[in-house]
């Protein structure tokens, strides 16, 4: 399964795009390629512009194409997703997200506005054709510990979620599923 993830944040020791990441990183037995995107990373000037053409940007969106997953990560700014995000997602060719299966990830400073995955990040992947969409995983700041290696330390009931939104495509549930057609097979 090729992967790429995408990290709207514009923090250089940013929550969303290690918890991004980090659902990369759960995924290493289903993953044969995977990439990560940081859209900080990309030039600004050209992203501001809309410039598909520039080279960087170009192999970004390339990278989306060639997925099967792909994961969204971003903060909650103004109880929305991040206009870093919204610049990059709307270079994306129209139906880029047709036939893909999207994990929404969002950090938030409290749960107020956990359901802008919902109202606000959703309807976006569904207007660029999203129609797997696994369930998004929403983390306060309070569940994602700063430790001292620079990154984060996730709450135990974060993790459980994260691990639940992404059963339909880890082997653990493929052998259910297996197990379920054999059920009806017989
Ligand atoms: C400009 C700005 C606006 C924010 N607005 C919200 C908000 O509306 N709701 C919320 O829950 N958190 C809000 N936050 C807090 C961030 O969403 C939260 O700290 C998040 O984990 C930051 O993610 P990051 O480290 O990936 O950048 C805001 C933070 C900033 C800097």
């Amino acid at each position: 399964m090729h992967i790429t993830s995408i990290s709207g944040s514009p923090s250089e020791r940013s929550r969303s795009a290690w918890l991004t990441q980090f659902a990369l990183t759960r995924l290493e037995g289903v993953a044969t390629h995977s990439e990560h995107i940081a859209v900080r990373d990309l030039p600004a000037s050209a992203l501001l512009l809309a410039d598909a053409q520039e080279p960087s940007i170009a192999r970004a969106v390339e990278a989306v194409a060639g997925a099967n997953l792909v994961i969204v990560g971003t903060p909650i700014y103004k109880a929305a997703y991040s206009g870093l995000l919204k610049v990059f997602l709307d270079l994306l060719p129209p139906e880029a997200l047709r036939g893909k299966t999207v994990l929404p990830l969002a950090t938030g400073g409290s749960p107020a506005h956990l359901l802008a995955l919902d109202y606000a990040l959703k309807p976006v992947l569904s207007a660029l054709g999203a129609r797997h969409v696994l369930d998004g995983v929403f983390a306060t700041d309070a569940q994602l510990q700063r430790h001292e290696s620079g990154g984060y330390v996730p709450a135990p009931e974060l993790l459980a979620r994260l691990d639940r939104a992404l059963e339909p495509i880890t082997p653990a549930t493929r052998s259910h599923q297996d197990a379920d057609e054999l059920i009806l097979r017989r």
